[in-house]
């Protein structure tokens, strides 16, 4: 006996937050991936992402009726049969599970989902030596970019993939007015068929996974440095690593980690010192002696020795015969800064686009971390 006549109870409760909860994270951490200084946020919604679609996976094994895979429908005939009645029929039944389309939907958006939150996982952790693998970043950070093009491009497809979905919902709720978007919230569908059962193992398991990956988002959002975020980047004391370069080149502004210009930019800036920057660095202010040490240190961590990022973009945006004094005047600089307001710049807290350190803090002691940047007010 059905519960409610002409309705058949398809989505328990559990599968209506499963279901809301994979798409609303998806299109979260997919809108927070454009702002850098959201990087928490975006990780967050991945990961909850990621846990919804892992129990997604083993609810399709053992799960109510309805939501089970075998009960998925796979045959192209009758998916080419399934858009042909749409067409001819405006007032067709539909079945009270997953018709042909949604059932190649769902496993379309359960694998591309997998891979996105595991090429996001990976990219993390071999770009930006954060996260769970961000030991990874040593050995492998040269294929960033590849990396970063993979998690970007099955993203946007599987952004187009969800509007399509959204659209055929809406035709069913609109056209064929199945009032099938109310299925989604209700639990029930206008169809014919037998009400789903629950068993109350799976119900408290579903809730379970529910709490976890909310519990992980309140986790990763909460605390700044923990095992989905944590980078392999820490502070450097430039203090002890080398005190002369610490105390000389610390005198009128702060240190510039070395990791921020190649080598050749260090030779240069060394070798010119007496017009630096407007400023004439004689031998009484830094000595030959603490030179030699600093250019050496400089070289030993320039951008060449360094896994970083932004060390390996620099590289990248320059060319072999490039050697620039200011990171300010490499392209790749100037790409990520392009949409800062320039009367920041005015602004007496940051004074001028070298002054790294007013906006990315804690710079001086070369922590790079996206979720530091912070933008003064303009006046
Ligand atoms: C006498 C003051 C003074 C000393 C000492 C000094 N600098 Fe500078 N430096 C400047 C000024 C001024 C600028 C221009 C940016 C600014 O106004 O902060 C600058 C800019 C730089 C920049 C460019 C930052 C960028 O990418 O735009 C680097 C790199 C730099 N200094 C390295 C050094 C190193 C290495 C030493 C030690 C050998 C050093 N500085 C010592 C005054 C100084
Ligand atoms: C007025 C504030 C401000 C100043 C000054 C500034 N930055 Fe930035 N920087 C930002 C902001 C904001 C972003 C992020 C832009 C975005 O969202 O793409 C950024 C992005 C970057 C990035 C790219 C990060 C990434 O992961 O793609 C690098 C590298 C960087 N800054 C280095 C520097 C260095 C080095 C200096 C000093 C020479 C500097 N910035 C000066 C605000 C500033």
């Amino acid at each position: 006996m059905n519960k409610k006549e002409g309705k058949v109870f398809v989505w328990p409760i559990c599968t209506r937050i499963i279901h809301w909860t994979i798409g609303l994270s998806f299109f979260a951490s997919f809108f927070t991936s454009f702002y850098k200084e959201y990087i928490h946020y975006h990780v967050a919604f991945g990961w909850i992402f990621g846990v919804m679609l892992c129990y997604r996976i083993i609810w399709g094994f053992i799960g109510p009726r309805y939501a089970t895979f075998n009960t998925f429908r796979f045959n192209l005939r009758e998916l080419k049969w399934y858009f042909q009645e749409k067409i001819i029929d405006r007032y067709r039944k539909i079945p009270p599970g997953h018709n042909p389309a949604s059932s190649w939907y769902t496993v379309i958006v359960l694998s591309f989902g997998i891979l996105i939150v595991a090429s996001g996982i990976l990219l993390y952790g071999i770009q930006d030596g954060a996260g769970v693998l961000g030991y990874l970043n040593k050995e492998h950070y040269a294929s960033m970019d590849m990396w970063h093009n993979l998690h970007l491009y099955l993203s946007y497809i599987l952004v187009v993939w969800a509007f399509i979905h959204i659209t055929g919902v809406s035709v069913e709720q609109f056209y064929h007015k199945t009032s099938m978007v109310f299925a989604m919230i209700t639990g029930y569908k206008k169809s014919e068929g037998e009400d789903t059962d629950i068993t109350r193992c799976s119900n408290i398991a579903s809730y379970v996974f529910i709490i976890i990956s909310f519990s992980l988002f309140i986790y990763i959002i909460s605390t700044y440095d923990n095992i989905v975020t944590k980078s392999i980047f820490t502070a450097i004391n430039y203090e002890s690593e080398n005190g002369v370069f610490y105390v000389d080149c610390g005198d009128c502004h702060k240190i510039y980690p070395p990791f921020l210009l190649p080598k050749r930019s260090w030779h240069r800036i060394m070798n010119t010192l007496d017009n630096h920057f407007g400023e004439e660095i004689t031998d009484a202010n830094i000595s030959k002696k603490a030179r030699a040490s600093i250019l050496k240190y400089l070289e030993e961590n320039a951008a060449e020795n360094s896994t970083r990022k932004v060390s390996f973009r620099v590289l990248q945006s320059l060319s072999p015969k490039q050697a620039p004094k200011s990171i300010t005047k490499v392209e790749y600089w100037r790409n990520a800064h392009k949409d800062i307001d320039r009367a920041l710049y005015k602004n007496p807290k940051v004074k001028n686009q070298s002054n790294c350190f007013a906006c990315h803090i804690g710079l001086e002691n070369g922590i790079f971390l996206n979720e530091k940047i912070v933008l003064p007010k303009v006046k």
